[in-house]
């Protein structure tokens, strides 16, 4: 996830882009980088790698020639590290186009090598200049930007928001998008375009929704709108009625809440590219298969959320590599005398890549003789960096302090490493595997149903409960780790008592806290897998229910078994017993932060607790 603005007007464009890329910052803030016409005519471009502050102040020091046409970008990685090479802009047609770029180019690869064929040289390693080259190659055809991109736009797979502008044609900034986000800002006599109105929304309040696949042009009288195949379009015009401070959060009361709707995309953005013909192939663990075939073991070390995540992998791992596979929190590991040989896998997961109890463990199992692979929301972070192998979680930056959007990346990422593997070792029914991937592709939209179905009712459960001083979780197999989670999110926001158990452990302890009263949450897993399974937990449910528990179940949609004994039933859609996880959490999500918001707390920053520990 990047911000990307664009300005053609009368004034002076630099100010105009690095104000609104402060308030883009919060989409990506590895690089940064503007390119400006200047009013000779010439186009001038810096970009650097670090937050949007080493940009300005390296244009402080030595400034760029200002100009009235301008593009700028803040970068969060995804192909390619965050270096200054890497950042946005990239440039082509002998340095006199510049392109920035949001999303992920799936055929990326292969257009490359096609380029480098007729001799194209690169300077990044992103997707990004594959467009721009491309971009350029046809400008040179017809010295028509807007033709260029529609001839361009077409041979482009995966997710895209480009702009580009080229010095031939200063006063036109020319966008396109598919699959990612654009809208215009209407001025007086300049207009501007941005990946929300966040960019532009201290000089205009008018804006206009881009539609998918749509070609824009903006010059400072006017907008021209047309489809891929360049019909004109209507475009929906809308008034923006935040404040400049909820722009930064896109408009949300909190980068929680919006990072909570951003779970279905984080999880479709960490499918993207990496499935193909129904196979999973994730191209980072190319030259890795005759390794990958030979492992004799598999061990996850990671702290927090991230071992949760873990956890749920497990059950996946298992399930399609068939090889025997250990959870472990990375600061226990640390200290003990593990058993690791050449054939060990470690698996290390971090959201920040930068957990230094995780980071520690990584190097502790490398130098033990283990390979290691990090998955990881972070590109250039420590962690991949000092790992064997990476397969990057594309959930776009994380703000708020108690990961989200990031642990459904997490099992997202772990799910295909373990289809990969499995693969790779003919462990898993190629059958079994597409019914997999099938399964894993539907799981956005359905996230997207669960936001849309429950989380008012969950959030006003939530300021019913607001007075709760303890919460337990249950859950069985895959719905274990998602009960530790509800527990940790709960305590994470709103600093309350909350446990979570294991199911089927009731019995043995837990038990023993149920009085009149009690809330309860319960994973409960779905009947069309085990029955058997799904008939404990209702009892379990039952037992807990008599001793005056207040039971909250988490069921999927028809399953009636639970009515007459829940007090409340939050449903989540259909779906495969190993893919419940990615749903089930999500309620259990809205109502920590709701919760916590019912307290007056604040959930992106609870107290005592830092987004990335960076000690041990
Ligand atoms: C901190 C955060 C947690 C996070 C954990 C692991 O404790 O407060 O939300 O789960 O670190 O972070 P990582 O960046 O390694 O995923």
């Amino acid at each position: 996830m990047c911000g990307i603005i664009g300005y053609v007007g009368p004034r002076q464009s630099q100010d105009i882009l690095l104000a609104g890329l402060s308030r883009l910052e919060y989409r990506g803030y590895d690089s940064a980088g503007i390119a400006v016409i200047d009013g000779d005519g010439g186009l001038g471009m810096r970009k650097r790698a670090g937050k949007l502050a080493v940009l300005r102040d390296d244009l402080a020091s030595t400034p760029l020639a200002d100009g009235t046409t301008g593009i700028g970008h803040t970068r969060w990685a995804t192909h390619g590290g965050p270096t200054d090479a890497n950042a946005h802009p990239h440039l082509a047609d002998d340095d006199k186009l510049a392109v920035i770029h949001n999303g992920i180019i799936e055929n990326f690869a292969e257009l490359k090598s096609e380029l480098v064929g007729e001799g194209v040289a690169f300077h990044s390693e992103t997707d990004t200049e594959v467009a721009a080259a491309m971009i350029g190659r046809e400008y040179v055809r017809t010295g028509d930007l807007v033709a260029a991109f529609r001839a361009v736009v077409s041979r482009l797979e995966g997710a895209y928001t480009l702009l580009a502008m080229h010095e031939d044609h200063p006063g036109l900034v020319v966008g396109a998008r598919r699959n990612s986000p654009l809208v215009i800002g209407l001025g007086e006599g300049e207009n501007f375009l941005g990946s929300d109105v966040a960019a532009f929304v201290e000089h205009t309040r008018k804006a206009l929704a881009i539609g998918q696949d749509e070609i824009v042009a903006i010059t400072p009288e006017g907008v021209e709108v047309t489809d891929f195949s360049g019909a004109p379009v209507e475009v929906e015009a809308f008034e923006v009625t935040w404040d400049a401070s909820a722009a930064e959060k896109g408009g949300w009361s909190s980068f929680m809440a919006k990072e909570v709707s951003e779970e279905p995309e984080a999880v479709a953005n960490t499918i993207r590219g990496r499935i193909h013909e129904g196979r999973v192939e994730i191209p980072e663990l190319d030259g890795m298969d005759a390794f990958l075939a030979d492992i004799d073991r598999i061990l996850v070390i990671a702290c927090g959320t991230a071992a949760y995540a873990g956890m749920v992998g497990k059950y996946a791992l298992e399930t399609w590599t068939r090889v025997p596979v250990d959870v472990e929190l990375a600061h226990e590991f640390r200290y003990r005398d593990p058993v690791l040989s050449p054939r060990t896998l470690v698996v290390s997961i971090s959201q920040s890549g930068e957990t230094m109890d995780t980071l520690m463990a990584v190097k502790y199992a490398r130098s033990r003789g283990a390979k290691t692979l990090s998955i990881c929301n972070t590109q250039g972070a420590t962690i991949p960096r000092e790992s064997d192998a990476i397969v990057y979680t594309h959930a776009g930056p994380e703000v708020a302090v108690a990961s989200t959007k990031a642990f459904v990346a997490q099992i997202t990422a772990i799910y295909l490493l373990a289809l990969h593997v499995g693969r790779v070792r003919g462990a898993v029914d190629p059958v079994v595997a597409v019914e997999a991937v099938t399964e894993l592709e539907a799981v956005p939209g359905k996230i997207a149903r669960v936001l849309e179905t429950e989380q008012a009712r969950i959030e006003q459960l939530a300021h019913w409960m607001a007075d709760t001083r303890s919460v337990l979780f249950l859950g069985r197999n895959v719905g274990y780790p998602i009960a530790l989670e509800g527990a940790l999110k709960l305590k994470e926001l709103a600093y309350i008592h909350a446990e979570g158990f294991a199911a089927g452990e009731l019995k043995h302890g837990p038990i023993a806290l149920i009085e009149p009263g009690q809330p309860v949450f319960v994973v409960v897993p779905s009947p069309r897998g085990s029955a058997e399974m799904h008939k404990k937990v209702v009892s379990n449910i039952e037992e807990i229910r008599a001793r005056g528990a207040r039971v909250i179940a988490i069921a999927e949609e028809g399953d009636a078994a639970v009515l007459p004994a829940a007090d409340e039933v939050l449903r989540i859609p259909l779906a495969a017993p190993m893919f419940e996880p990615l749903l089930a959490v999500v309620p259990l999500h809205i109502f920590a932060m709701g919760l916590a918001e019912a307290k007056g707390l604040d959930v992106d920053q609870p107290r005592n607790l830092a987004k990335s520990v960076t000690v041990e």
